[in-house]
């Protein structure tokens, strides 16, 4: 079996529905269930003995060592983090605590188990570290995308958190021989995605008659790949990457914030229209700029192809349609999610009349 931390979030949920979809290996699913983590994007698992859930924390190292001790997993799938760069500005405490502290715990744990495994099994582990792109800091229009050699340069306390659990992470491989492999990842979007990040959030308010907040000029760029996209590179990764290596995952597919959300609204506008007859863009609204606001990622995923094969299944235009669908046909999940804490986000961070 696998141990899989942070998979009542949304890619960690995914990447377990996939998993189990393709394989009878059963998950382990250790998660805090902070505000992001939602076991009713797991519900399809109900009864399913393939799926353990355990509430707790990365950080807890009498519990992870339990669960490592009793279950012996092969892998450690780690997607467990504080993940939202405009919360990490408001308050990054709990950024340096899951994704540093916590890390840094789980890391202990993972190579006093890895430690007592013998021959093949010893051979065989791996712990897999789930990261992003936005390590690599900020691009000028004009530079190639990052590689896996592009220098570390995080900042907001998000990407910083995450450079830090990385360079852990790859401490761990230099000095204990621990066999990890690390994944930086560009922009994810998909089902289950909670509606704090861009594209959820201009669905939800779009059909909520609600303002499209767009930050700054909206021509900041970001680099989108189809969730079940990562989730395969993951896996792919975890089958045959090298202990010790890093791959970028990415979609090939930048494109700048007003882009992506005047595509939202033509997609709404054909699915879903509005009663008035209006188009879903008259809702954009240009608001103040985020703080530090990197302006471009990009990401060159050539290593995966070449070393490992994987390519996404999805394009953009596929993949948001795909998840403009999901949105509209799961709107009981939409609202469960939308709760007294998120509320509470949404008035913090684009005023009480949101
Ligand atoms: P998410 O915020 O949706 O989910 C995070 C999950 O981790 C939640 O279920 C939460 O309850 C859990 N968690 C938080 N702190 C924990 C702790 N201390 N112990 C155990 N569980 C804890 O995040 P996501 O978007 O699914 O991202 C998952 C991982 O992928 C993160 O490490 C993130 O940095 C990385 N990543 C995300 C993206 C993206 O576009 N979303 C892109 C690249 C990489
Ligand atoms: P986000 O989904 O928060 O991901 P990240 O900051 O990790 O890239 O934001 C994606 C882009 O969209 C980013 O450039 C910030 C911008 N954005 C807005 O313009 N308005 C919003 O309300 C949000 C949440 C993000």
């Amino acid at each position: 079996m696998i141990l899989v931390t942070g998979a009542a979030g949304f890619i960690g949920a995914n990447f377990v529905l996939d998993w189990l979809a393709q394989s009878d290996e059963p998950v382990i699913n250790l998660d805090k269930l902070t505000y992001a983590g939602n076991l009713q994007s797991l519900s399809s698992l109900d009864g399913d003995a393939r799926h353990v859930f355990v509430h707790g924390d990365i950080g807890d190292r009498a519990l992870v060592d339990r669960l490592l001790a009793e279950h012996r997993p092969r892998a450690v799938v780690n997607f467990a983090a504080e993940s939202h760069v405009d919360r990490s500005i408001h308050g990054p405490e709990d950024f340096i605590q899951t994704n540093v502290v916590g890390t840094f715990h789980l890391l202990e744990s993972v190579r006093a188990h890895w430690g007592t495994l013998e021959g093949e099994a010893r051979a065989a582990f791996r712990f897999l570290h789930v990261s992003t792109d936005e390590v690599y800091g900020t691009l000028k229009p004009t530079d190639p995308p990052f590689t896996e050699n592009h220098p570390y340069e995080p900042n907001s306390p998000y990407s910083a958190s995450k450079a830090a659990s990385d360079h852990l992470v790859r401490a761990y491989h230099h000095t204990y021989g621990l066999p990890v492999l690390t994944t930086n990842c560009s922009n994810n979007y998909g089902p289950y995605h909670f509606p704090e990040k861009l594209i959820p959030l201009m669905i939800v308010n779009a059909l909520a008659g609600k303002p499209l907040p767009v930050y700054g000029d909206g021509m900041q760029v970001r680099d989108w790949l189809f969730v079940k996209d990562h989730c395969s590179a993951i896996r792919r990764v975890l089958e045959a990457g090298t202990p010790g290596e890093t791959y970028n995952v990415g979609g090939w597919n930048e494109k700048p914030n007003i882009e992506i959300v005047n595509t939202v609204c033509a997609l709404l506008d054909e699915m879903s229209p509005r009663a008035d007859g209006q188009g879903y863009a008259t809702q954009i609204t240009y608001v103040k700029d985020r703080p530090g606001h990197d302006r471009r990622y990009a990401i060159d995923a050539t290593k995966i192809h070449r070393e490992l094969g994987w390519k996404p299944a999805e394009t953009f235009e596929t993949g948001i349609r795909k998840t403009v669908r999901w949105y509209l046909d799961n709107q009981a999940w939409v609202q469960q999610v939308q709760s007294g804490e998120y509320r509470q986000w949404v008035d913090k961070q684009y005023g009480a009349k949101a």
